[in-house]
């Protein structure tokens, strides 16, 4: 995954490097008139672990959904893998996972834990090709790996919360991402499934040398392991190590 990089100029004399996974040039978003991001620079390289965190309402989920092309800035760009996110391959596209913000999955939802996860491989195929030995062997191999094979004939509203995230996280793994984005993986979840999915994360950053973007809320537990922490609120108000001095001191202006 390492690869030599190669200095590349784009618009308004921003460098971005041609080893940089994600490049978030001078971005603002607006809904209306709230400015949910204001000028955020963000340049992520290939193999990085960064955290996320912010404040409710801070523009944490806007970002991801910002990265993803799902908003359009109002200022500013972003670019994967060297790309401007709009003229993305679908090649390329397919290398970015996300897991969005957890909601409980309704009891009746009438899907069971192995059709979940093989949705991932939808879209990753040729459109409206049928599921090929390949697809349902990888559905097996990643609910293996994050502890759900037993579950996969249940129905997805059945299981509790935590177990619920692990089956969308082998959702977003089927695909062989480059890049796992994960929206508050752990909100609302107890202490121990926190520390699971956690550790799991961190597993796949390790191993499979995934660049990876957790936001999340349990600060103690995901500094322990990430390269970086980005703290946002509307801007970034601190991107660095995750135990420089001054991090506390930013955390507890900016949460209180
Ligand atoms: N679809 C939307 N329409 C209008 N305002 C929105 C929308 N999504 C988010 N916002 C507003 O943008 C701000 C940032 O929201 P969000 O990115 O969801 O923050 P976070 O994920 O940090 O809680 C908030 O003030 C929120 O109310
Ligand atoms: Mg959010």
């Amino acid at each position: 995954m390492k690869r030599t990089k190669k200095v590349r100029i784009i618009k308004e004399e921003k460098v971005c490097l041609m080893g940089d996974a994600i490049c978030v040039n001078g971005v603002t978003v607006t809904y209306g008139d709230v400015v949910a991001l204001w000028q955020i620079n963000l340049d992520i390289s290939e193999g990085e672990y960064i955290g996320i965190a912010g404040p409710n309402a801070s523009g944490k989920t806007t970002l991801f959904k910002t990265i993803l092309g799902l908003i359009d800035p109002v200022e500013g760009q972003v670019r994967v893998y060297g790309k401007p996110i709009g003229n993305l391959r679908k090649k390329l596209l397919n290398k970015i996972a996300y897991v969005p913000q957890a909601h409980q999955i309704e009891q009746f939802f009438p899907a069971k834990v192995k059709d979940v996860v093989l949705m991932g491989r939808y879209g990753f195929n040729f459109l409206g090709s049928p599921l090929r030995s390949k697809d349902y062997q990888k559905m097996e191999e990643e609910l293996k790996f994050v502890g759900m094979y037993k579950q996969r004939n249940r129905p997805i509203g059945h299981l509790s919360g935590g177990q619920q995230q692990k089956a969308l996280i082998a959702r977003a793994l089927v695909r062989d991402p480059e890049i796992l984005m994960l929206d508050e993986p752990t909100s609302n979840l107890d202490f121990k499934i926190t520390k699971e999915i956690t550790d799991l994360i961190t597993q796949l950053h390790d191993e499979r040398e995934l660049t990876v973007l957790t936001i999340n809320h349990n600060l103690d537990l995901l500094r322990e392991d990430i390269d970086r922490l980005v703290v946002l609120n509307k801007t970034i108000v601190y991107d660095g190590p995750p135990y420089a001095e001054k991090v506390d001191e930013i955390l507890y202006q900016t949460f209180f």
